[in-house]
């Protein structure tokens, strides 16, 4: 089957495009459009077409599968111009979104309306590109130098009223889209068409403008934002031509670079990571209530979460005072996403009272789902669950958070194993995008499809994780921060190993990170483990703890500071508490540390691998940038060191 279908109403025709899933303009699609330009063009009894897409979306972009390979003609750009000369005026018809090479296709029609539900925008910089089929030439023209370098560097798509607002769109509609459109073209065809978007003018801006748009852009970290912007002022201030090559030789840079390639690997990774494919066809069980077992930091977070993604939650704690407590932190998160724009006046009204804390187990009976977030502690756990088992349904999901304890452990002898699962959030829950999804053995599919499910309502990224000490996030993260510290035996600086993680583009070292969360929680599980009989070496970590030093918290951790300021200074002190394990100095260049870690974080992700604790290395990958805040351009550690 075509992928094109022609048909005609009177003088009007409507192709349809059909490439499942999101239409994307591969090859097959655009030499399909091309052939029918070309064709409706030497029809004289057809006086206007209108484009429109079959499935849930318009185009959603070129077809990045291809991105790999040489691009083969007919070439995007040149399609758009082929559709923009035609002597029949397109109307572009927008559902669902028209993304990339799909906004550029439209930009090329002589009209574009917009169902009212539907979204445009350019989002090209989050593969590592820009737009490479006149995007950054033509949207200047339709929308404006400022709009179009909001449009380009951010990479966000705006809705169909703010398009049409800005210009972008013609006109917007409710209703049925192709009806609309009919309608739309039969008036459209009784005024003088308005000039094809490549012959309109460009107003040019001063160039504060363009230094102040290069260094917003410059902060995204990649370099896609930053040539953009010079491409956007080209198309300004150059001719059409000469912008559109200017745009060409850029777009084809950029997607040869490792940079898109990493940045690709990312966005399939997140597609692929919700869907596992051994859940295909599973029906989750249903979760519309919840309830959270502990209140402090992480039950907290996860409420919050819980509320914002629209279920009633309950919250319950030890006393009245610490359910108080939790009610106020939780409340308080609310009221930033009022600040941020994420939620209305009405909503956080409404999340105020659908909140509901408790001291009263049998509160939580009617729940779906239980997140437990109480102390670390089995025993703690344990007598938790057994409690809520009893409360509850057998229906009842219930999930613990635990970072680093066995949750075969602490579910053990319950009855019903297969609705019990570990839901490992990362701090702050409400905020962070990682949830380590932890089955066991017992769990049936539809718990676990039920936990992938919550994730995508929480707007989570999820990973599905196997048992083992720290799952896949944690258990890297203590391979990563030995690594520092046998960098720092060996003699490179405190400073310097956190200034060569930075320089690769993680928010903090491995050392200000830990003065930030505290050293001491950490030092307290190896203790834990110790006294269980497991030998655990010292670590450099230990010895600060056993001399105070716990981080920020205590006023000195791998750094000193100084009264109410967070900058961490070397300190004297911790040289001289080390002294006996470090042997002799180092001038490793930075890039040489910042390998070092990044291939120990890798190797351990390997063994990880290896073991069946993550299904895909890209899931590792994912891991790391998602919970982690490792760099995404490069594509995580996996990516990074040629392990995916
Ligand atoms: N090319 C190839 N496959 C694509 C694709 C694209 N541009 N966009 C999405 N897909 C695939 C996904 O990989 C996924 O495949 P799978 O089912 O086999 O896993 C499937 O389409 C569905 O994707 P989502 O799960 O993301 O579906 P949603 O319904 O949640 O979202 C969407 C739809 C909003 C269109 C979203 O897919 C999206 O944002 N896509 C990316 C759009 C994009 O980045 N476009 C720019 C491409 S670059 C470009 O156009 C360059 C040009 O300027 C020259
Ligand atoms: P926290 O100490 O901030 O909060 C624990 C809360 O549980 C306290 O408010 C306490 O009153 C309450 N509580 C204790 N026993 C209870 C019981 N029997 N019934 C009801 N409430 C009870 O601890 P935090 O940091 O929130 O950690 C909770 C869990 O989340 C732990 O298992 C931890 O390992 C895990 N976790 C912590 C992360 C973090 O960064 N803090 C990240 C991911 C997981």
């Amino acid at each position: 089957m075509s992928v094109l279908t022609i048909r005609r109403e009177g003088d009007i025709a409507i192709a349809t495009l059909d490439n499942p899933p999101v239409n994307a303009l591969s090859l097959e699609v655009r030499q399909a459009l091309w052939d029918a330009v070309e064709e409706l063009d030497a029809d004289p009894g057809v006086r206007a077409v209108i484009l429109a897409c079959a499935g849930r979306t318009f185009i959603a972009g070129a077809d990045v599968k291809e991105f790999g390979k040489p691009p083969e003609p007919p070439h995007l750009p040149d399609l758009v111009a082929r559709i923009e000369a035609s002597e029949t005026p397109w109307i572009a018809a927008i559902h669902g979104s028209a993304l990339g090479g799909g906004l550029e296709i439209a930009m090329g029609c002589r009209f574009r309306i917009a169902h009212e539900s539907a979204k445009v925008g350019l989002p090209e910089v989050n593969l590592g590109i820009i737009p490479g089929a006149s995007g950054t030439v033509r949207t200047p023209r339709l929308m404006g130098a400022k709009a179009a370098v909001e449009l380009v560097t951010s990479g966000r798509p705006i809705s169909a009223a703010k398009a049409e607002k800005a210009g972008l769109v013609d006109a917007v509609v409710a209703g049925d889209l192709e009806e609309e459109a009919l309608v739309f073209a039969r008036s459209a065809l009784e005024r003088p068409l308005p000039p094809r978007t490549s012959e309109r003018q460009v107003e040019p801006q001063p160039d504060s403008f363009w230094q102040d748009a290069a260094k917003t852009a410059s902060k995204a970290g990649h370099q896609a934002p930053v040539r953009a912007v010079d491409c956007l002022r080209r198309a300004t201030e150059a001719s059409f031509d000469e912008a559109m090559a200017h745009e060409r030789e850029t777009f084809l840079e950029l997607r040869s670079a490792p940079e898109a390639a990493a940045l690709r690997h990312v966005f399939f990774a997140e597609r692929a990571a919700p869907r596992p494919a051994h859940l295909k066809g599973v029906e989750p069980s249903d979760i519309a209530s919840a309830g959270v077992v502990g209140g402090g930091t992480m039950g907290a977070g996860i409420a919050t979460a819980l509320g914002l993604a629209g279920l009633p939650v309950t919250v319950m704690e030890t006393s009245d005072e610490g359910a108080e407590r939790a009610k106020t932190r939780i409340l308080g998160n609310f009221d930033g996403a009022l600040k941020r724009g994420k939620i209305d006046a009405a909503e956080r009204e409404r999340l105020g009272d659908a909140l509901k804390v408790t001291t009263d187990v049998s509160d939580l009976s009617s729940c779906d789902l239980v997140v437990e977030a109480v102390f670390e502690d089995l025993e703690v756990k344990r007598d938790v669950f057994a409690r809520l088992a009893a409360a509850c349904g057998d229906r009842t999901i219930l999930a613990t958070n635990t970072s680093y304890l066995d949750p075969r452990e602490i579910f053990a002898g319950l009855e019903g194993q297969g609705r019990c699962i570990g839901l490992h959030f990362f701090s702050p829950a409400h905020v962070m995008k990682l949830v380590e999804i932890v089955p066991l053995p017992g769990t049936t599919p539809e718990t676990e499809a039920a936990a992938f499910k919550l994730c995508a309502r929480l707007g989570k990224m999820p990973v599905r994780a196997g048992i083992c000490d720290g799952f896949i996030g944690n258990r890297i993260l203590k391979r990563y921060r030995a690594e520092a510290e046998a960098l720092v035996e060996q003699g490179v600086p405190i400073a310097e190993v956190d200034a060569a993680m930075r320089g690769f583009g993680m928010k903090m070292g491995p050392f200000e990170a830990q003065d930030l969360g505290g050293l001491d929680i950490a030092a307290a599980q190896r203790n834990a483990a110790r006294e269980a009989g497991e030998d655990v070496p010292e670590t450099l970590g230990d010895l600060l703890v056993a001399a105070g030093r716990k981080g920020q918290k205590s006023r000195g951790g791998w750094y000193d500071y100084a009264e109410g300021d967070r900058t961490p200074q070397p300190s004297g002190k911790v040289s001289e508490l080390l002294s006996s394990r470090v042997r002799g100095t180092s001038d490793l260049p930075r890039e040489d540390i910042a390998a070092r870690l990044v291939d120990a974080m890798a190797r351990e992700g390997e063994a990880i691998l290896s073991e069946g604790i993550a299904s895909r290395s890209a899931d590792i990958d994912l891991v790391e940038i998602h919970g982690y805040g490792f760099p995404r351009r490069t594509g995580g550690p996996m990516h990074h060191s040629g392990r995916s």
